[in-house]
C-alpha cells in the first residue's frame, strides 16, 4: 500500500524554520515557537499578546489571540468567543485542551493597523512570469470582520485595496516605499524557498504592519487564493494574477 507523506509545505512550523535560514527574510519573521507550558508562560509574559494557531491550518481556523488581562490575568478570544482566566494554570490548562491532539504555534502578537476600527494584513502575490522569473503581481488589503481576530476572507473578512486601507496611515510617497519593499520581500521569499523546492511557482505571503508600519510576516501560503484580487474594481491585478496562472498550468500539463 502507498502511503502519502504530509506535505511539509502545508506545516506552518516547517515554513518558519526554512525562512528563517535566510538572513534578509528573518528580520521579518516574529518570534514563532511550538506551543508547550513553558513557551506559552515565557512569550505571554514577554510580549503581552500572542496568537497561537494550528501548525496545519487555513483560512483562520482554530487561530486564538491571547492577551494578559489588564488586572493581572488573562484571556483568549477564538471566533467570537472570549475567555478569563484569573490564573496562568487555568489559561494554560484551557488552551491546551483546546489544541487538544493537534499541534499548534505560539507567535508573538502584531498589533495589526486599523481602518474603521477593524484590523486588517496585507496578501502579497508572488508567481513566476512567463519568462520564468519571480514576481510579485498583486497586492491586497484584508479587512476583519469586526468581531473576528483574523482577517481572511473565509472568515468574513474584506478584500480592499492597500491604497483605501493605508491612506490615513501613510503618504503615497511612503506607501509607494513601503508596496516595493513587501514585493522584494516575497520575491526573496520565494526564491529562498525555491532553493529547497523547484517545483513551486507560487507564494502568498501574509504580511501584518505594526502600529509603527514595520511589516511581518505572518505566514506564507504556497496555494494562494486568486479570486480575491477580482474583489477590487480595478482588475489589472485579477488580470495579471489569471494570466500568469494560466501559463503555470499550462506548463505543468
Ligand atoms: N502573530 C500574529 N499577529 C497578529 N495577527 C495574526 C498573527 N497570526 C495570525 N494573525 C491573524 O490571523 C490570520 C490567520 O492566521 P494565519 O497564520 O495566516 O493562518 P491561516 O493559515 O489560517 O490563514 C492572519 O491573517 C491575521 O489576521
Ligand atoms: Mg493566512
Amino acid at each position: 500500500m502507498k502511503v502519502k507523506k504530509a506535505d511539509p509545505l502545508q506545516s506552518k512550523w516547517y515554513k518558519t524554520k526554512l525562512l528563517l535560514q535566510s538572513g534578509f527574510i528573518k528580520r521579518y519573521i516574529p518570534d514563532t515557537r511550538r506551543f508547550s507550558r513553558s513557551n506559552l508562560e515565557q512569550m505571554i509574559y514577554s510580549y503581552g499578546m500572542i496568537y497561537v494557531k494550528p501548525e496545519r491550518g487555513t483560512y483562520g481556523n482554530g487561530v486564538i489571540r491571547a492577551e494578559r488581562g489588564e488586572r493581572g490575568g488573562f484571556t483568549y478570544q477564538y471566533e467570537e468567543t472570549v475567555r478569563q482566566f484569573d490564573t496562568f494554570e487555568a489559561f494554560h490548562k484551557s488552551l491546551a485542551k483546546k489544541a487538544g491532539r493537534r499541534r499548534y504555534l505560539i507567535q508573538k502578537g502584531i498589533h495589526l493597523l486599523k481602518h474603521n476600527s477593524r484590523r486588517f494584513d496585507i496578501r502579497v502575490m508572488v508567481q513566476v512570469s512567463p519568462k520564468g522569473a519571480w514576481e510579485a503581481t498583486g497586492i491586497i488589503g484584508r479587512l476583519g470582520h469586526p468581531r473576528k481576530i483574523v482577517t481572511n476572507y473565509h472568515s468574513g473578512g474584506k478584500p480592499m485595496a492597500i491604497e483605501a486601507l493605508l491612506q490615513s496611515h501613510l503618504s503615497p510617497h511612503r506607501l509607494a516605499r513601503l508596496t516595493e519593499e513587501l514585493n522584494t520581500l516575497g520575491v526573496r521569499m520565494a526564491a529562498h524557498m525555491q532553493k529547497t523546492y523547484p517545483k513551486i511557482h507560487q507564494i502568498g505571503v501574509d504580511v501584518g504592519l505594526d502600529r509603527s508600519l514595520i511589516p511581518w510576516i505572518i505566514e506564507v501560503n504556497m496555494m494562494p487564493d486568486p479570486y480575491i484580487f477580482n474583489q477590487l474594481k480595478d482588475k489589472s491585478m485579477y488580470k495579471k494574477v489569471m494570466r500568469y496562472r494560466r501559463v503555470q498550468l499550462k506548463k505543468k500539463q
